[in-house]
């Protein structure tokens, strides 16, 4: 699928605006539009029910070591900022970043080699040389590259190091390939051609205008304000970059305020945010975007049962919508990928189009957190380093960072027991799954225009539940009652399901409309409604047109889209 196609009908259909785009645009920000915020809330609503609302904690569920409960909360995006000194994102949520010395811009260090092999500088070279696209093949001659640098940086990478004096550089190029024995790749030709003095040591270029990149360094990925007046270092909060720790500072208030007993989940859906340095693919990497998040708290003798539990019904929840077949899969992360209190986390991903082949993007990580969590806010930790934000002494006498000093233990009423429960955590992204969907949707196909020809047709072949449209309706022509009999239906339907209504142009041509809408049904009213009281009910993926009575429309829809 052509990732620009579907840019472009999300931009043109109403799925996805760029935020403040009339005045440039906020890279990183993303609005839905009037079609989009339908899909996401479906998907939201769908999340929510399947794995709280309509959740029966009676009866075990497939899969599952036992039954359940389920339950929900709704935390503020800024909290007490120890809760980020706690949750070890103030010291440790960071990603390597470079600024480029020529253009000031900022980029992630390990984003650097894939926005290079998609620069369309580097994709001159690459046309230039005539390699294809594999940048670590080792074809490059440096004789080859000499024209390339004089035309094609000059104008696309001013920055370049080699634009300043392409001759030396490519000699410098071609005594590296001569004396280093194996030919160098693109890659290794760009590192010596970006460098402006061989003693500097090798690096890539920038992405943006082939400058030079300083030297890696940590950028904590929280943004700041400041609660009141006072913009000072006291008042200072960030806005959260996960929903899940509004979770456990809310644990014993979930304990002492329902009936839950372990084992049992807290859901939230939220808005996170993140400075990402590099937001990029559309919405997949965005600075602000929701999170729908599960914590499960269980007993630490059954929690590698639950971990598996939820990972394998978060998977099946993705397929149940109409993510399948090789595009999804669960990952399982190596021993090596695990944090050092987790004992097994698995990654569902998918195959983006914007990724190259046999890449995949994370929808949702589901963790096994251990105690971590609730004894870092119980507790606290040693801090590792110095740190601005209040810390006290340890009973060692070295900086602590402060938990709460609430006791987060629990006790079972049963058995009496007393521990810190374990915790696993499906954590999704709602704007993922959005993208996700709207990838696995989008279909081109054929389909037969007013006249009976067939036409090259777009379609979004959305499950019915998360369909932003589950029913249009239209009178055949603007007359002899027509309109009033789709009217009437329509206001029918939209008490039970998001329906839409329309009566301008050809009938084929709203259905085109609908088709890229991701309508499932669409409704005609006719002249042989008028005579019998039946209607033409249009299915989006097949095409087939079938008559079911008038009276039994608003049920059907209703029970088609469930
Ligand atoms: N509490 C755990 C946690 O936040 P994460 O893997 O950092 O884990 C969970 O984030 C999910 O949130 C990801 O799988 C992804 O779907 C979504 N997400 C994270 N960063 C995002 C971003 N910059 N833009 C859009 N979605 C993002």
């Amino acid at each position: 699928m052509d990732m620009e196609k579907l840019v472009s009908l999300c931009k043109r259909r109403g799925f996805l605006f760029q935020s403040s785009e009339i005045y440039g645009g906020l890279n990183g920000f993303w609005d839905y539009g009037p079609l989009g915020v339908e899909l996401k809330r479906n998907i939201k609503e769908a999340w929510w029910r399947d794995m709280v609302a309509a959740h029966d904690e009676l009866t075990v569920a497939a899969g599952a070591p036992g039954t359940y409960e389920m339950t929900g909360l709704d935390c503020t995006i800024i909290m007490h900022p120890q809760v980020w000194k706690c949750s070890g994102h103030y010291d440790l949520f960071c990603d390597m970043m470079q600024t480029c010395r020529q253009c000031k811009k900022l980029v992630r260090s390990d984003h650097v080699r894939e926005m290079l092999r998609e620069s369309d500088w580097v994709q001159a070279l690459l046309a230039e040389v005539r390699c294809g696209l594999d940048a670590t093949a080792p074809a490059w001659e440096a004789e080859a590259l000499l024209p390339w640098v004089k035309k094609t940086c000059r104008k696309k990478a001013p920055g370049f190091a080699a634009v300043r004096d392409p001759e030396a550089a490519v000699e410098q190029l071609r005594v590296a390939q001569l004396s280093g024995g194996s030919p160098l790749t693109l890659w290794e030709a760009l590192a010596r051609l970006a460098t402006p003095e061989p003693a500097a040591g090798l690096q890539l270029p920038c992405p943006h205008c082939g400058g030079d990149l300083t030297e890696p360094r940590e950028f904590n990925l929280m943004f700041e304000s400041h609660a009141g007046a006072l913009k000072s270092e006291e008042n200072r909060v960030f806005l959260r970059p996960e929903t899940a720790q509004g979770i456990f500072v809310n644990f014993k208030n979930v304990l002492d305020s329902t009936r839950v007993r372990i084992p049992f989940g807290i859901a939230q859906i939220g808005k996170s945010f993140r400075n990402e340095i590099t937001p990029r693919n559309f919405t997949f990497r965005s600075r602000e975007f929701e999170q729908m998040e599960i914590e499960f708290f269980c007993h630490p003798d059954t929690s590698r049962k639950w971990y598996e539990y939820w990972r394998d019904r978060r998977m099946k929840w993705y397929v149940d919508l109409g993510l399948a077949g090789d595009r999804l899969r669960l990952r399982d992360h190596a021993a090596d990928e695990l944090s050092h209190y987790s004992t097994g986390t698995a990654d569902i991903e998918y195959a983006f189009p914007f990724l190259d082949a046999g890449e995949y993007g994370e929808l949702e990580g589901i963790a096994h957190r251990g105690d971590f969590d609730l004894r870092s806010h119980m507790e606290g930790k040693l801090d590792p380093t110095t740190c601005p934000l209040q810390v006290e002494a340890g009973a060692d006498g070295k900086p602590k960072y402060r938990g709460s000093g609430r006791d987060l233990a629990y006790r079972d009423e049963v058995t009496n027991e007393r521990f810190i429960p374990h915790v696993i955590e499906p954590s999704a992204g709602a704007d993922r799954a959005a993208l996700a969907f709207l990838c696995e949707a989008y279909r081109e196909d054929q389909a037969p225009d007013d006249k009976g020809d067939m036409q090259t047709r777009v379609v979004m072949r959305f499950h019915p539940r998360i369909a932003p449209v589950k029913v249009a309706v239209f009178p055949l022509v603007k007359k002899d009652g027509m309109p009033e009999v789709a009217r009437d239906l329509y206001r029918a339907l939209k008490a039970k399901v998001t329906a839409f209504y329309d009566e301008k142009g050809a009938v084929g041509r709203r259905y085109r409309r609908q088709d890229e809408a991701g309508t499932p049904y669409c409704i005609t009213i006719d002249g042989q409604t008028l005579a019998d009281r039946t209607v033409t009910l249009r299915n989006r993926d097949t095409l087939e047109q079938t008559r079911i009575r008038l009276d039994d429309a608003v049920e059907e829809i209703a029970a088609r889209v469930q």
